[in-house]
């Protein structure tokens, strides 16, 4: 998908792997300057480099979206070097250990934990963010749910489905600053993360079910980011977009 984001600047959570990786080079080939944003900050120069290596503008900040004090310093960092901001993707979650944790015995610290960076990081890097946004009078607020918010049991699920009311609320009050605030709701997707977390067998089943019976990959998510961040998705806000290859409504 040809978008045109020059001149702008995009900050990716959790963008040192995976999908977040996929998201940040998009929006580096589309032109904007990217903040490769991550508690992770090796993988997060890795991304940076391979950014540069395709002709692409980034930079690595390190941040632990869990934490208020670290999303300002991420915030305060991006004003220092670019004076503004116009993306915001809230891709930065943690699931793979959550196999090891039934619900029943699940440790309340651990669930703390998964909520304290799936969802209350949204909330506090788009709060860090979003006065740059208003400044810059035009802005995109991207969060990455999953569809384990409508098929999955569990805390992660939990955590997912509680994104889309924020999504809605942050869109309620940006929409008059010229901020859209969208979510994109993926299915399974081939990452070292989920095929670590996902059992064969079960990634195997699911795929023969879906309507698009093959695996999904980083890059089916990328034409979606992009779409939203792009002016022909200006007075869409407050949705979240499910790509998963019909694997949710699949029955
Ligand atoms: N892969 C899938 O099948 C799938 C499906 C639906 C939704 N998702 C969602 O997509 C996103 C990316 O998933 P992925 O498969 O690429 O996983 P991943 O584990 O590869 O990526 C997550 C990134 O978040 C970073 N991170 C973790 N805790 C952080 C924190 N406190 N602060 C900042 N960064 C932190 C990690 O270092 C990592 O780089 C997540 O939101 C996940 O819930 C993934």
């Amino acid at each position: 998908m040809t978008v045109d984001l020059s001149g702008k600047v995009a900050v990716v959570t959790g963008s040192a792997a995976g999908i977040g990786r996929a998201y940040a080079l998009g929006l580096a080939g589309s032109g904007a300057a990217v903040v490769v944003a991550d508690i992770d900050e090796t993988g997060a120069k890795e991304t940076v480099g391979l950014i540069e290596a395709a002709g692409g503008a980034a930079c690595a900040v390190g941040v632990d979206v869990s934490s208020k004090e670290s999303t300002l310093a991420l915030a305060a960092a991006v004003r220092e070097r670019h004076g503004t901001a116009h993306v915001l993707v809230n891709n930065a979650a943690i699931f793979h250990d959550l196999k090891k944790y039934p619900q029943l015995t699940i440790d309340i610290e651990y669930w703390r934990k998964v909520f304290s960076v799936n969802l209350d990081g949204a909330l506090l890097a788009t709060q860090a963010l979003a006065p740059l946004m208003i400044e810059a009078g035009w802005g995109r607020v991207v969060v990455q749910t999953s569809t384990a918010a409508y098929i999955s049991a569990g805390v992660y699920g939990a955590t997912k489905i509680a994104l889309l009311p924020l999504i809605r609320g942050f869109a309620k009050e940006l929409g008059a600053h010229n901020i859209t605030v969208n979510g994109i709701a993926p299915g399974a997707t081939e990452t070292p993360a989920m095929l670590d977390t996902v059992p064969a067998e079960r990634l195997a089943e699911l795929r023969a079910s879906q309507y698009i019976p093959r695996a999904g990959v980083t890059d089916d998510l990328v034409g979606p980011l992009l779409f939203l961040c792009s002016d022909a998705a200006s007075w869409i806000t407050g949705q979240t977009l499910v790509v998963d290859g019909g694997s949710t409504w699949r029955l």
